[in-house]
C-alpha cells in the first residue's frame, strides 16, 4: 500500500505533460524516425537493397502503425480501468491509483495521436477479428486477466520505448515521445505487477497456464500488427509483397531473439512456462526458453 501511495504522490508531484515536455515546434529534418535495429526487415538481405530515404520512410509508416496499436490498446486498457472503478470505493488506494493512471494514458492517447498526425504516415486501422477479441476480452474476462494483458502490452512498449529513447540522433520530438512514456509506463507496470502478485502468488497450474497465454496472445497480437503490406507499397519497392513476407519472418526471428527477455522473466516469476505453454511461446514468438 504504502508504495501504492508512493506512485499516487509521484503522479501528482511529478507530472509529465505532453503539450509542455514534447518540443512540437520542430521540423524534420533528416533525422532517423525509428532505430534502425527496430525496423522490421533490419538484418534481413533485403533490407540492404533499400535507399537511405526508403528505410527512413518505412521507419515513419511503422512507427505510426506501431503507435496507432498502443494507442488503440491503450484506449481498450482505459475501458478495464472504466470498468473497476465503478465497483471500488473512491476512498481505496486502488480507486485512487487508477484514476491516475487514466488520466495519464488519455495523455498518452493524445500524444501518440499528435505524433501520428506529425508524421503523416500510413495507419491502417485493426483487422476487425483483433478488434472483436480486444473488445470481447475487456467487456468480459475477470479482471486478473485484463490487467495480465494490459501488463504484457505495458512491457512490450517499453522494451520499444526504451531503444527509441536511448538513440540520441531519433527526431527530437519522437525521442521525447518516447521518454514520457517510459517514465509513466515505468510507473504503471510497478503498479500492476504489484496488483498482480496477488493473483499470481498461489495460482494453480490451471490458471498460470491462462495467464501464460493471455501474455503470449497479447504480444503475438501486437506483434503482428507492426509489418503491413501497404508499408512496403508506400515506399515503393518493386514486389511489396514478398517484402511483407519477408519482413514478417525477419521480425519473428529478431523478436525472439531481443524482445523477448523482460517479458520471459515477467512470465518466469509466476511460473508461466510449462509443457502446455512453452510449445507456443517458441513457435508462435520464436521465445528462445
Ligand atoms: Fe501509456
Ligand atoms: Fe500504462
Amino acid at each position: 500500500m504504502a508504495k501504492v501511495e508512493r506512485l499516487i504522490r509521484l503522479s501528482e508531484t511529478h507530472p509529465i505533460l505532453p503539450d509542455e515536455f514534447i518540443p512540437w515546434h520542430l521540423k524534420e529534418n533528416q533525422e532517423p524516425l525509428m532505430p534502425e535495429e527496430i525496423i522490421s526487415l533490419y538484418g534481413h538481405p533485403l533490407f540492404d537493397t533499400l535507399t537511405a530515404h526508403q528505410k527512413r520512410e518505412l521507419g515513419r509508416h511503422e512507427l505510426v502503425q506501431v503507435m496507432y496499436s498502443y494507442a488503440w490498446a491503450e484506449g481498450l486498457a482505459c475501458m478495464v480501468f472504466n470498468k473497476r472503478i465503478l465497483n471500488i470505493s473512491p476512498e481505496s488506494v486502488e480507486y485512487r491509483y487508477l484514476v491516475k493512471e487514466l488520466i495519464e494514458e488519455f495523455r498518452h492517447q493524445d500524444m501518440f495521436a499528435r505524433a501520428i498526425r506529425m508524421l503523416n504516415g500510413n495507419k491502417i486501422t485493426l483487422p476487425w477479428f483483433q478488434k472483436f477479441i480486444g473488445k470481447f476480452t475487456a467487456s468480459y474476462f475477470p479482471t486478473s486477466y485484463q490487467f495480465m494483458s494490459v501488463l504484457a502490452i505495458e512491457l512490450l512498449t517499453d522494451v520499444y520505448g526504451e531503444l527509441v529513447r536511448k538513440s540520441p540522433d531519433i527526431f527530437e520530438p519522437l525521442r521525447k515521445v518516447a521518454e514520457l512514456h517510459h517514465i509513466e509506463e515505468g510507473r504503471h507496470i510497478h503498479y500492476t505487477r504489484i496488483w498482480l502478485k496477488h493473483y499470481t502468488e498461489n495460482a494453480g497450474f490451471f490458471k498460470r497456464t491462462v495467464f501464460s497465454y493471455v501474455v503470449l496472445l497479447n504480444i503475438w497480437y501486437m506483434r503482428s500488427l507492426y509489418v503491413t503490406k501497404q508499408n512496403f507499397e508506400a515506399i515503393g519497392v518493386k514486389d511489396p509483397a514478398k517484402f511483407t513476407r519477408e519482413a514478417r519472418k525477419n521480425l519473428k526471428k529478431n523478436f525472439g531473439r531481443l524482445y523477448l527477455r523482460e517479458i520471459i522473466e515477467f512470465v518466469n516469476s509466476f511460473n508461466g512456462f510449462n509443457f502446455l505453454t512453452k510449445p507456443m511461446w517458441r513457435r508462435l514468438l520464436a521465445a528462445e526458453i
